[in-house]
C-alpha cells in the first residue's frame, strides 16, 4: 500500500469555510473563574501542587500560554491534586499535527504488533492499578473499590481489545460473476479526536483509546478539566509501554476551548464524544459541518422494573448499588425505580431504610460508601432538581434531600441519598437527568404498565427488571427499547466485551466496547479482485450466465 494515500485526509478537510473562531480565552477564563471561587483555603496545598503537561508529539510540554488550571479533590477543595495545562486551540492544532506526523507509520504496523505493545500497556495498567485507583478517587471522589473498578474495566478493555490485532476480521463473500473474488478489509479511518467525562475517568478513555489505536488510528484525546490526573496516568502508561510519539496526544483544558477546537478541527475525521446529551448534539453539529464521523455516548434515566414475584432483598440492593453507587453519576445510574403495588410498600421501605444507612464520606477512608459529587455547579443542579422534587404535585420525599456541610464535610460537595416515591412517571424527577444520589420510586399494577413507563423517557441506555418469571423477563427484554437489559441485576455493571451504547437521545447508533466499537474506528473496504482476464460488467452480463 501505498504511503502517499493517507495525507490525503488531512488536505481534504482543511477547506472547510464554516469554522467558526470561538473566544477562547475569553471563554476559558470565565470558566476558569468558576472554579477558583470556591477554594479559599486552599493556598498551602495550591503552593505545592504539581504542574501538569500535555503529551504531544512523544514531549510533555505546557500549554502554548503557560495557563494552567487547578484540578481539586471534591471531598475536600483545600486539596489542589495539581496544575493542568489550559489549553487552546494552538495546543490542539499542535497535537493534530503530531498525530498526523505519526499517522503513516502507524497504520502500517502490522495489527499484531500494535497489539503487542497494547498487552504491554495492559500489563503496566495492572501494575499501578492501587496507584491510579487512589489518584482517581482523590480528583473524582468515588469510593476506592469503585475507582479500582474503573482501572480493572481499563486493563480489562485493554486486553480484550489487544485480542483483536490478530483478528480484526473482515470477510469474504461469493462475487456474482465467474473468476472474480469478493472480500471486504477494515482499514483505520485516520486523526481521531477523543473528549471523555469525568465518571469513569480511565474506563471511558480506554473504550475508546484502545480500539482507536488497535485500528490503526492516531489520536488525540481531551479528559474531562475535572479528571485530567487519571488521563494522564493513562497515556504516561502507553508512552512507558513504547507507544511511539504523536499516536497518543493528551491535551488537557475546558471544553469551551480545547474540546471546541478538537470538534471543529478539519483533520480530524472521527469524535468521539461521551458526555451530556446537549453538549452531545452541539458535538454532532459541528461534525455533520465538515462531514465528520462522530459516536455519541449521552444522557440516561434508567429504570429497574420490581415485580411482585421477586426477590425483594436482591431488588432493594440492585437498586441501592444502582442508585448510589459513584453517588448517582454514571449515565446508566438507577435513577427510575418501577415498583408493582403489591411489594411498593415493602420494597420502599426496605430501600429508605439502606439509603439512610449509606455511609457518606471520602471516597479514600475504607469504610464510605458513597463520596461527594464532582463540583460545585453538579451539586447546585442536584439540589435545584431535588427542590423541583419537592414541589412537584403528589411525589414524597422519602429520605435524603440536603448537603452534608459540617465536619469533615465541609469542604466537599456532599449530597444525601435520596429516595422519593409515589413519584408520577410524567414528572420532572422522573424524566430528566439528574446526575446524583437522587431516585424515584414509581407505583405500577402491572408488567406491561412497566414497561411503558421504563420506554417513556427520551433516553434509551439501561433497563432491569427483577422477576422470577422467565416469560416476563424475556417478554421486558424484548419490549424494553433500550441498548442494554439486565435480569436480576442492576442497570449497572457494563462488561468490556459486550457493546456498551444506548437508543433515542442516548446515542447516536454507534457502539463502544465488544467488537462492534471496531466498526466505530474502521472504515469498511470492499475489495473486487477480477481473475476472469475479461471485461465483466455487474449487472449487466447477467444474461450469459445462465
Ligand atoms: C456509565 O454508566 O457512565 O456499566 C459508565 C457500568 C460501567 C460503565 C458505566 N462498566 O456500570
Amino acid at each position: 500500500m501505498s504511503e502517499g494515500l493517507w495525507p490525503l485526509i488531512s488536505d481534504f478537510w482543511i477547506w472547510n469555510p464554516h469554522l467558526k473562531p470561538t473566544p477562547i480565552m475569553a471563554q476559558a477564563k470565565k470558566a476558569l473563574a468558576k472554579r477558583n471561587t470556591k477554594r479559599k483555603g486552599a493556598r498551602a496545598s495550591r503552593a505545592t501542587a504539581h504542574a501538569y503537561h500535555n503529551y504531544i508529539g512523544g514531549k510533555w510540554i505546557p500549554s502554548s500560554t503557560g495557563e494552567t488550571f487547578e484540578n481539586v479533590n471534591p471531598a475536600d477543595v483545600c486539596d489542589v491534586i495539581g496544575r493542568f495545562p489550559l489549553s487552546t486551540r494552538e495546543d490542539v492544532d499542535a497535537a493534530v499535527s503530531a498525530a498526523l506526523e505519526a499517522f503513516n507509520r502507524w497504520r502500517l504496523t502490522p495489527a499484531p504488533r500494535r497489539a503487542e505493545i497494547l498487552f504491554r500497556l495492559g500489563e503496566i495498567l495492572l501494575r499501578h492499578k492501587d496507584r491510579f485507583a487512589a489518584d482517581m478517587t482523590r480528583e473524582m471522589g468515588k469510593v476506592l473499590k469503585e475507582t479500582g473498578g474503573d482501572v480493572q474495566e481499563a486493563i480489562d478493555c485493554t486486553y480484550y481489545t489487544a485480542g483483536e490485532g490478530r483478528r480484526l476480521h473482515g470477510f469474504t463473500t461469493p462475487a456474482e460473476m465467474p473468476n472474480k473474488f469478493a472480500m471486504c478489509v477494515r482499514q483505520p479511518v485516520g486523526l481521531c479526536g477523543l473528549i471523555t467525562p469525568w465518571n469513569f475517568p480511565m474506563a471511558i478513555p480506554s473504550w475508546k483509546l484502545i480500539p482507536a489505536l488497535v485500528c490503526g488510528n492516531t489520536v488525540v484525546i481531551k479528559p474531562a478539566e475535572d479528571t485530567p490526573l487519571s488521563t494522564y496516568n493513562l497515556v504516561a502508561a502507553c508512552e512507558e509501554a513504547g507507544i511511539p510519539p504523536g499516536v497518543v496526544n493528551l491535551v488537557t483544558g475546558f471544553g469551551e476551548t480545547a474540546g471546541a477546537a478538537i470538534t471543529e478541527h478539519p483533520s480530524l475525521r472521527l469524535i468521539s464524544f461521551t458526555g451530556s446529551t446537549d453538549t452531545g448534539r452541539s458535538v454532532a453539529a459541528a461534525c455533520a459541518e465538515r462531514n465528520a464521523i462522530c459516536s455519541l455516548e449521552m444522557g440516561g434515566k434508567n429504570v429497574i422494573m420490581v415485580m411482585e414475584d421477586a426477590d425483594i432483598d436482591l431488588a432493594v440492593e440492585g437498586a441501592v448499588w444502582g442508585a448510589f453507587g459513584t453517588s448517582g453519576q454514571r449515565c446508566t445510574a438507577s435513577s427510575r425505580l418501577v415498583v408493582h403495588k403489591k411489594v411498593y410498600k415493602q420494597f420502599t421501605r426496605k430501600l429508605v431504610e439502606r439509603a439512610e444507612s449509606l455511609r457518606v464520606g471520602n471516597g479514600a477512608a475504607p469504610n464510605t460508601e458513597m463520596g461527594p459529587v464532582i463540583n460545585e455547579e453538579a451539586m447546585q443542579k442536584i439540589l435545584g432538581y431535588i427542590e423541583i422534587g419537592r414541589r412537584e404535585d403528589k411525589a414524597k420525599l422519602a429520605c435524603g434531600g440536603g448537603r452534608l456541610t459540617r465536619g469533615e464535610y465541609a469542604n466537599g460537595f456532599f449530597i444525601e441519598p435520596t429516595v422519593f416515591t409515589d413519584v408520577a412517571p410524567d414528572m420532572r424527577v422522573a424524566q430528566e437527568e439528574i446526575f446524583g444520589p437522587v431516585t424515584a420510586v414509581i407505583p405500577t399494577g402491572s408488567l406491561e404498565e412497566a414497561i411503558d413507563i421504563a420506554n417513556g423517557v427520551r433516553y434509551g441506555l439501561s433497563a432491569a427488571i427483577y422477576t422470577q418469571d422467565v416469560n416476563r423477563a424475556f417478554h421486558a427484554m424484548n419490549e424494553t427499547y433500550t441498548g442494554i437489559f439486565y435480569v436480576n441485576s442492576s442497570t449497572i455493571g457494563a462488561e468490556v466485551h459486550l457493546p456498551f451504547g444506548g437508543t433515542k437521545a442516548t446515542g447516536n447508533g454507534h457502539r463502544e466496547a465488544g467488537t462492534q466499537v471496531l466498526d466505530v474506528f474502521s472504515e469498511w473496504k470492499s475489495v473486487y479482485v477480477d481473475y476472469s482476464g475479461k471485461l465483466q460488467r455487474a449487472q449487466i452480463d447477467v444474461d450469459e450466465l445462465l
